[in-house]
Parts: C-alpha cells; sequence; structure tokens
C-alpha cells in the first residue's frame, strides 16, 4: 500500500510500547487511526489527533473475539473500515514450559495468539472486500528463534510467523491484494518487561523460581538497553507497508541466529542456544 495519506490504521496495543509509536507514525502520514488496548490509549488519542487527523480508542481485551468483532465494526462506522490493521498487543511471563502455571499459559495464547486469529478474523474479510489493504502482525525474533527462559511466549510468536506466512500464501492464491507483513523486533525498550500490569483478574501468576527472577531481571535490563527505539521501529513497519515488505527484522544482528537455527535444522543438529550464542546476546529478544 504506497500511499498511505487519507487511509485508516487500526492498532491493538495502541497504549504503550510499540503500538502507541505506530499509531503516531501512522498519523504522521496522514492516516486516521482507530486504537485498542484493555488499557486506556486516551492520551495517544489525544497526541494522534493533534497531527490532525481523525482517530478513537477503544478499550479491547483481543483474547475475546466478540470485542474484536465490536472494534472491527465501529472503524466501519466511525472511521469508514481500516486499510491498515496491526495486531500487536502482546504480554510476556517468562518461565520454563513446565513451571509456567496453566493461568499464564491461557493468558499469554489469550492475547499474543488468540488476539492476532482473531484480529485476522475479523478485519481480513473486511480489507479483501474492499480489495485494498494490508495486515500487520507483531511476532517477535522470538518467533524466529527459541531463547531459553521463555517458552510460553516462543510458542506464541512462532506461531504467529506461521499464521501470517500461511495468511500470505492465501490471499495469493485467492487472487487478493491484501499485503502481509510479520514484525519481529529483537528487545525494544517499552513496557514489554512489565506486562503482569496486565494480567486479568483470576489468572494466578506462575509462583517465581530462582532462574525465573533472574530471567526477568536480564529481560529487563535487555529491554531498556535495546538500541532501537519504538519509533525507529514504527517507522520500519511504515516503510515495509508501503515496500509490501513480508518479514520486517528491525535488528540484522539476529539474523546470525537465525542462519544458525536454520542450519541446525538442516544439517540434523540439536538447536544452538540463541542467547549463548557469540555476539548474539544483545540481539535476541521478546
Ligand atoms: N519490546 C520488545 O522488546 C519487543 C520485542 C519483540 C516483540 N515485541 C512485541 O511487541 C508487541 C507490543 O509490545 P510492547 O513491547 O510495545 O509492550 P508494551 O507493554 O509497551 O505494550 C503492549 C500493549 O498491549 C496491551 N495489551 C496487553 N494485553 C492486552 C489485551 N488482552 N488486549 C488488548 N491490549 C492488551 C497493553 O496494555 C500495552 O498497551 C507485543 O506483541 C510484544 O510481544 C516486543
Amino acid at each position: 500500500m504506497k500511499d498511505l495519506k487519507g487511509k485508516v490504521a487500526a492498532v491493538t496495543g495502541a497504549a504503550s510500547g510499540l503500538g502507541r509509536a505506530m499509531a503516531l507514525a501512522f498519523a504522521d502520514e496522514g492516516m486516521h487511526v482507530a486504537l485498542a488496548d484493555v488499557s486506556d490509549p486516551a492520551e495517544v488519542v489525544a497526541l494522534v489527533k493533534a497531527k490532525g487527523v481523525n482517530a478513537f480508542a477503544a478499550r479491547v481485551d483481543v483474547s475475546k473475539a466478540e470485542e474484536v468483532e465490536a472494534f472491527a465494526q465501529r472503524v466501519d462506522k466511525e472511521l469508514g473500515g481500516a486499510h491498515l490493521v496491526c495486531n500487536n498487543a502482546g504480554v510476556s511471563p517468562l518461565g520454563a514450559a513446565w513451571e509456567t502455571s496453566v493461568d499464564d499459559w491461557r493468558w499469554i495464547l489469550g492475547v499474543n495468539l488468540w488476539g492476532v486469529i482473531h484480529g485476522v478474523r475479523s478485519f481480513v474479510p473486511r480489507l479483501m472486500a474492499r480489495g485494498e489493504g494490508h495486515v500487520v502482525n507483531t511476532a517477535s525474533v522470538a518467533g524466529i528463534i527459541s531463547p531459553p527462559g521463555s517458552g510460553a511466549y516462543n510458542v506464541t510468536k512462532h506461531a504467529v510467523v506461521a499464521l501470517s506466512e500461511t495468511l500470505h500464501h492465501d490471499l495469493r492464491e485467492r487472487g487478493s491484494p491484501v499485503g502481509v507483513s510479520v514484525l519481529c523486533p529483537a528487545y525494544v525498550p517499552t513496557g514489554i518487561a512489565d506486562s503482569a500490569r496486565n494480567r486479568p483478574a483470576g489468572f494466578a501468576a506462575t509462583p517465581k523460581s530462582r532462574e525465573m527472577e533472574a530471567r526477568e531481571a536480564m529481560l529487563r535490563k535487555a529491554v531498556q538497553s535495546g538500541r532501537l527505539t519504538a519509533d525507529d521501529v514504527a517507522k520500519a513497519v511504515v516503510a515495509a507497508v508501503k515496500e509490501e515488505r513480508f518479514y520486517i527484522l528491525t535488528h540484522p544482528r539476529i539474523k546470525g541466529a537465525i542462519r544458525a537455527r536454520m542450519e541446525d535444522i538442516l544439517e540434523d543438529r540439536p538447536p544452538t542456544n540463541p542467547m549463548a550464542s557469540k555476539g548474539s546476546n544483545s540481539g535476541t529478544g521478546t
């Protein structure tokens, strides 16, 4: 979608971090923006509107199909329907697969995977009917490699990459011009290390082991010291949408770890630990 001016973007997880930065970057392009989040994105809506475009904020829990569908209907009604859809909301509880509680598995699968599934199910038929549009699903480098200590997160992000690749194929097979990109950043300073703030009532946190506490401290430090800002990532998304680029790999240093994984598979070797491989520990991400 080369020309974004006057078109409509719908962004989930828009109250903070990458979603907030994308909403602002799209407004800079002259797009009208619909913002969805479980937290109140009112502050971001005000900043977006100050750029001279139309915008509204909706309280949406992306893990709930009916709330995502109601959001899509509101985008139709108030902004004339979306052209660009960013399924971006995410959370990041940590832990080895066996020590992650069932509640944490349900929570992260609900937001990071079902949130994208609901976004695709509600918005893609509308984009296809419009005959124009683009979907950006936020995965992570943890959707291409598998860092230790974040089994549930990696599962959701690998699934988002698989869903996005398949969506691309299915749209091409149907002759639809709707584009797809999958965003795979490494560490970026945002609120992701504090995602427990969004844990829904009734979802008990996993009791923390010493290893989990160490992993959390490491994640917080890595996220805070990420060299690219959320604004840099948002600019990369704008460029990818305009250029119709599928993979948005914002941190090129990670390619060594991706190559190592691909070669491990092809050479029938056990997986290399991407956090241990030389020079890659600053490149892996949530
Ligand atoms: N920051 C990083 O280092 C990094 C790296 C790779 C991928 N990501 C991914 O980027 C995406 C955005 O995260 P971020 O880093 O901006 O973190 P963030 O915490 O700053 O923003 C995430 C937003 O999602 C919202 N959210 C959480 N649960 C929700 C729900 N059920 N429904 C609707 N909104 C919900 C939060 O309120 C928040 O505004 C996530 O999918 C995350 O996994 C982040």
